[in-house]
């Protein structure tokens, strides 16, 4: 029996795909198709994959043509899967000409023809195909447009700053505009970034405008604010994601999962810091940010996630500097857990999460927020667990893929869930109270 092996990512499968498994089937009498994991596509660039594995999978198995369908999740892999399943033919697509010949050494190669004019990737923009706005803050906005050119799904052609000239070289790249209705009329979703202070009415403007949000979290300053906000986009079916970059992460949430799964057995704290300190052009612009409202989300989004948001009390500690909380350190107590965020824009920390369980704790090493390495500790130490996952662009082109997504599924809270974020605006809305 001749066994012969393919691999792809086969988002949305169209005929093309079809073609080369049948050809690939004909080269032989047994096929097995290896399906990309979504973590490996990442990391070979591919992040505009919008099926999800299982679906992929699926559409795969559905054709019939495949006798095994296998998943591919590491670098390397394709040699453990030709011994280890006997294959005697490896063939991919001609766009791949030259690059498998390493495997020669141990089966036979085969480039087919690819199929002229039919890509997943044109399918991807025929369907998602975004166009987004930015308002804000100039400086994070190039580095979120320079981001969003990995994102083909999403294109941003409109900018919209206070005044012409902040960012040139951006402007004459889309249109400008110093009037956010503009802005809203001419796209399909809008990214905010601005002063927490400003995006309730940013917000709420872009949904009445029927438009999609991405925006800075908090949401909104307050609970009742952040409650209609989330009330208004779901009632409209409209998506309204916090831009939590962290949230998008793949170390992020494999950490989750790894947590969920019990592998340091019952959480019973976590402890996370951010900390930055403003910048003299921000001191000098006036763009001050208190540490709360700067870096209060990240920190927060751990514990909820992690000990869910009924939290039974919480105790704040915060030094002031004029108007502004240059560190604020917020312990949250949980029935049977703790929780504490220290946050700083006026004073250094270690930016470390640590997250302690009853058989062992997670660490995650400065600048947790955007890490690509976390470990599992035990008290032995032979059993400790590294995890590295490629992070590229601090989460920004993830965040964006996901919004795509989101709104192609309208699944708002599939990262975030809403009653994260409420429960942030309320942390908000206290400390501000209390001042
Ligand atoms: N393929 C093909 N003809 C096409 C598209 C893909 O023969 N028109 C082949 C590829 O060469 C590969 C397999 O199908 O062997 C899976 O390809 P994949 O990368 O999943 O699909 P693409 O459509 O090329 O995806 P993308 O646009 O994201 O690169």
């Amino acid at each position: 029996m001749v066994k012969v092996i393919t691999y792809g990512t086969y988002d949305f499968l169209h005929y093309g795909h079809i073609r080369l498994l049948e050809r690939a089937k004909a080269l032989g009498d047994y096929l097995i198709v290896g399906v990309t994991a979504d973590d490996f596509d990442k990391t070979r660039g591919k992040i505009n994959v919008q099926q999800s594995l299982e679906e992929r999978v699926s559409a795969i198995q559905e054709t019939g043509i495949a006798d095994k369908v296998i998943i591919e999740e590491y670098e390397g892999q394709k040699i453990d899967d030709i011994r280890r399943f006997g294959v005697d033919i490896f063939t991919v697509g001609s766009d791949w000409a030259g690059y498998f010949d390493y495997l020669n050494e141990f089966c036979k190669v085969v480039y087919l023809p690819r199929t002229e004019g039919v890509s997943s990737s044109e399918i991807r923009v025929e369907k998602s195909f975004l166009r987004l706005g930015m308002v804000g803050y100039a400086p994070f906005l190039r580095k979120f447009y320079n981001e969003s050119k990995f994102v083909n799904a999403v294109d941003v052609v409109g900018l919209c700053v206070p005044e012409e000239g902040i960012l040139n070289d951006l402007e004459s790249e889309m249109f400008y505009t110093t009037s956010y209705e503009e802005l809203l009329s001419r796209v399909d979703a809008v990214y905010i970034h601005a002063h927490p202070s400003k995006h309730f009415d940013l917000n709420m403007k872009a949904l009445e405008a029927r438009k999609h949000v991405l925006c800075e979290s908090p949401l909104a300053m307050n609970l009742e604010d952040c409650n209609t906000l989330l009330r208004y986009a779901k009632e409209n079916r409209l998506i309204l994601m916090d831009a939590t970059r962290t949230a998008y992460i793949t170390a992020y949430s494999r950490m989750l999962l790894l947590l969920k799964s019990g592998k340091i057995g019952k959480v019973v704290s976590v402890d996370a810091t951010c900390t930055s300190l403003n910048s003299p052009e921000k001191v000098e612009s006036n763009r001050l940010w208190g540490s709360l409202e700067a870096w209060g989300p990240t920190t927060m989004l751990p514990v909820f996630q992690i000990l869910g948001t009924e939290y039974k009390s919480k105790t704040i500690f915060s030094i002031k500097e004029g108007e502004y909380d240059s560190f604020t350190k917020i312990d949250f107590t949980y029935p049977n857990a703790t929780a504490t965020i220290k946050v700083g824009t006026g004073v250094k920390s270690e930016g470390e999460l640590i997250v302690s369980g009853t058989k062992g704790y997670i660490y995650v090493p400065a600048p947790w927020w955007k890490t690509d390495y976390f470990e599992i500790r035990y008290e032995n130490l032979a059993n400790n667990k590294r995890y590295f996952y490629q992070v590229d662009g601090e989460g920004i082109r993830y965040e964006l893929v996901a919004l795509a997504s989101a709104i192609s599924n309208n699944t708002p809270d599939y990262y975030i869930s809403r009653n994260i974020s409420l429960t942030i605006a309320k942390v908000l809305e206290e400390y501000k109270g209390n001042q």
